[in-house]
């Protein structure tokens, strides 16, 4: 077995999942009404905040999916006691944090990108700190320099070896300046995580701030950091003795949201996404509406639909926050297959993000991922050396075929090409999916989707 798909069964076993394959009659539309709950990428990183805590913290609407089962076993093998007294509910207790056995931290190699955001809390807490190889996603290189850069800045002492990373700060954690080359989202979270008690104040410049940074701030500052979020991407946040534990209500997933909405506009469907939430969708949904989708904006969540008439195609460019998020482009291509013209999408987050458009040529597609991205007048911004592009054409019919999760969000595109092509598809590695999609066999099955597991 290679490591995808040993990742894939490993992911969608944890979230009890009894196959890695699926069998999908297509060409029926998804109608009907599920919920997002807490934030993957914000969930996750509230659970290692519970780690600076002097008091337990709570949780709630903490997502079941194995993204947050993966740091629940490396916050337990630190000796934090997490409890669910109920559903989506955790309670972490950080009372007795201790130093956990290379064995224990090296089974969880691989398994997800969270593990380097446990560097300044377990510095702070234990005065050294072992992250194993990570994981997550195969998307792009995934270099963690600015992570480390930042830590070193605040005084880390870093030895990398081929296990994984040893850190130290034989003089403790100072307050530092940190400009990031680019606004990572986890490097920005690195440095919010160490900086709150780190002696003396530290300047962040070139910030990411993400809804989910932003409610992880909020978090923060409910434990008693002072964290002041400036003009132009500049974060100040001046150290503290201690923290205290939390209560907090998880952000809605908004990546879930958008691929729900992506999913009801190329199946022709109607889906109610209880919890998504408008300010939070506001670039995604001005996207949504040029393509020719509708959305009503409810109190408690947004209708997305395919009103009927041809949809239209766009020219969009991935970003960080308030752009258009790269998690969004994925899913939305499948839309785009269908739109009448030409579309052309940019990425300029990751360098391998349209991996997933060869299993959607193979059902009928017509998508060309240019390596380099698009030279001349097209190529709108070449903010960086690694821009793609993928042009696609439409529309196109979709023919069922058998396809291989390569990512997570390439693996709900490929759900979505299955449920809008006509015939059977076969989609192995679908426990992928499982890392960051909350229940989302019961959610196809509410919504009408037609399939079984195989073997
Ligand atoms: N980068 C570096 N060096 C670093 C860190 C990042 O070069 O030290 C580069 C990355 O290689 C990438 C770019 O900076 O090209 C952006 O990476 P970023 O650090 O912002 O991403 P991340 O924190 O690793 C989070 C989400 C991703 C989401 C991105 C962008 C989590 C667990 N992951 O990743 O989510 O795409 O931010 O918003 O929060 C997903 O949910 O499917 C997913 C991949």
């Amino acid at each position: 077995m290679n490591s995808l798909v040993q990742d894939a069964a490993a992911a969608g076993a944890r979230v009890g999942l009894k196959s890695d394959e699926i069998v999908i009659r297509g060409g029926k539309p998804l109608i009907g009404r599920i919920e997002v709950r807490g934030a993957k990428n914000l969930a996750t990183k509230a659970m290692v905040a519970a780690l600076l805590g002097d008091t337990p913290s709570i949780l709630r609407d903490v997502p079941d999916i194995s993204d947050v089962n993966v740091v629940r076993g490396l916050l337990s093998i630190h000796g934090v006691r997490i409890t669910d007294p109920a559903r989506g509910e955790m309670i972490l207790d950080p009372s007795n944090v201790e130093s956990a056995h290379f064995a224990e931290i090296d089974a969880h190699a691989g398994s997800s990108r969270i593990p380097i955001l446990f560097c300044g809390p377990l510095l702070h807490r234990l005065g050294e700190a072992f992250i194993p190889d990570l994981g997550g996603c195969r998307i792009g290189d995934r270099p963690i320099d600015f992570h480390l850069d930042a830590l070193r800045a605040f005084g880390a002492v870093v030895d990398k070896n081929y296990n994984g990373i040893h850190l130290t700060a034989p003089n403790g954690l100072k307050g530092a300046e940190i400009e990031l080359p680019y606004p990572s989202v986890g490097a920005t979270e690195q440095v919010l995580l160490t900086a709150v008690l780190a002696e003396g104040v530290t300047e962040l410049r070139n910030a990411a701030i993400e809804p989910e940074i932003m409610d992880l701030i909020a978090i923060l500052q409910k434990m008693g950091a002072i964290v002041n979020v400036e003009p132009n991407r500049v974060i100040f946040i001046e150290g503290v003795k201690s923290l205290r534990g939390y209560t907090h209500r998880a952000i809605n997933d908004r990546n879930e949201a958008a691929s729900w909405a992506a999913a009801a506009l190329a199946t022709k469907g109607d889906i109610f996404v209880e919890g998504a939430k408008q300010q939070d969708l506001m670039t995604f949904l001005n996207v949504f509406r040029k393509v020719g989708g509708e959305f009503d904006v409810h109190e408690d969540g947004i209708r997305f639909y395919h009103p009927g008439g041809e949809l239209k195609p766009v020219v969009i460019e991935t970003d960080v926050h308030p752009g258009f998020m790269t998690d969004w482009q994925q899913p939305l291509v499948v839309a785009l297959t269908q739109a009448h013209g030409v579309s052309i999408v940019h990425e300029t987050v990751y360098e391998n993000r349209f991996q997933f458009t060869e299993a959607l040529n193979d059902m009928g597609a017509q998508i060309v991922v240019h390596k380099d991205g698009l030279k001349g007048a097209e190529r709108r911004v070449a903010r960086r050396e690694f821009e793609q592009a993928a042009v696609i054409t439409g529309p196109t019919p979709l023919h069922g075929a058998d396809i291989r999760v390569p990512d997570l969000r390439g693996g709900f595109s490929h759900l979505i090409a299955a449920l809008t092509a006509e015939g059977e598809s076969k989609i192995s590695n679908v426990g992928i999916i499982a890392r960051g999609y909350e229940h989302f066999v019961a959610k196809l099955r509410k919504l009408g989707a037609d399939f079984d597991f195989a073997g």
